[in-house]
């Protein structure tokens, strides 16, 4: 194994969203250490400008590449969509790989009446980057774009079904799911949503595919660390955490993100 090979992979997201990917990339490529990198004294990203975005965003993968990565994912959604192009030129030659065109692309495969819902951070959306990426992937796609920003909060709270969660729900996307030309198929466009798939998928009903680029995004790394020849063949892989800002609220609600528990004790604190 080559130096590089034995680095870890940095990820990166606003906060603990981003570790349904870090559970996704763990599964595809379980030899390879992580550094995630949690910014969550600057959360939510999703309703800030994209300057701003992509301000946080470059000091992000700049502390993470300062470490020493031999990829970055950027797991956030609203990062992603501003400042992939900029992170990129300033981390060359480490690739950098977003998770707007992976979940494009699961979104493109799995329509089949060509009508396609993504959801989002208010900035996610405004920037408009799926449909530019399904437009690319789909040219024939009819694309719905809908913020639902409180789903964040919702799922930073904890509450991810019951009925104050399924009024939210109802209230964001009944009207995009009514009448004869619903979308077939439902792109969960930020790290936060798929903790509330279950009240989704109530309102959406069954006939709907739910799609979200966790597993896209990790197939898309291991196919360009094979490219380049960087995977690690053999041993488990170890993953490190850090956070800007609250350890303790990190582990906490990072543990239901990531489908097991963290230790406060593991969460280093950093400074971007
Ligand atoms: N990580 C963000 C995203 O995927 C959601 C949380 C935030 O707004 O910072 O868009």
């Amino acid at each position: 194994m080559t130096g590089i090979s034995a680095l870890p992979i940095g990820v990166f997201d606003s906060g603990v969203g981003g570790l349904t990917v870090l559970r996704a990339l763990r599964a595809a490529l379980p030899s390879e250490d992580f550094l995630y990198l949690g910014d969550t004294a600057r959360l939510p990203y999703g309703t800030k400008s994209a300057a701003t975005v992509a301000r946080y965003a470059m000091q992000a993968a700049e502390a993470l590449a300062a470490r020493g990565i031999k990829c970055l994912v950027v797991a956030c959604n609203t990062a992603s969509s501003v400042a992939i192009p900029a992170l990129a030129v300033r981390l060359a030659p480490i690739p950098v790989i977003g998770v707007i065109e992976p979940g494009a692309a699961a979104a493109a495969q799995a329509t089949r009446s060509g009508r396609i819902a993504v959801i989002a951070t208010e900035g996610t959306v405004r920037g408009g980057a799926y449909p530019r990426s399904l437009a690319a992937l789909a040219p024939h796609a009819v694309v719905t774009q809908k913020a639902c920003p409180l789903f964040v909060a919702l799922a930073e709270e904890g509450w991810t079904d019951g009925p104050i969660v399924e009024a939210v729900v109802r209230r964001y996307l009944e009207p995009v799911f009514s009448g004869d030309a619903a979308p077939d198929t439902l792109l969960l466009g930020c790290t936060h949503f798929p903790a509330l798939v279950a009240p989704i998928r109530r309102i959406v009903g069954q006939g709907v595919t739910i799609v979200d680029s966790a597993e896209t995004t990790a197939a898309a790394t291991a196919a360009q660390l094979a490219r380049l020849g960087l995977q690690r063949a053999a041993g488990i892989g170890a993953v490190r955490m850090m956070a800007t800002d609250g350890p303790e609220r990190f582990a906490r609600v990072g543990s239901v993100f990531s489908g097991e528990p963290i230790a406060a004790s593991e969460v280093e604190l950093v400074d971007l």
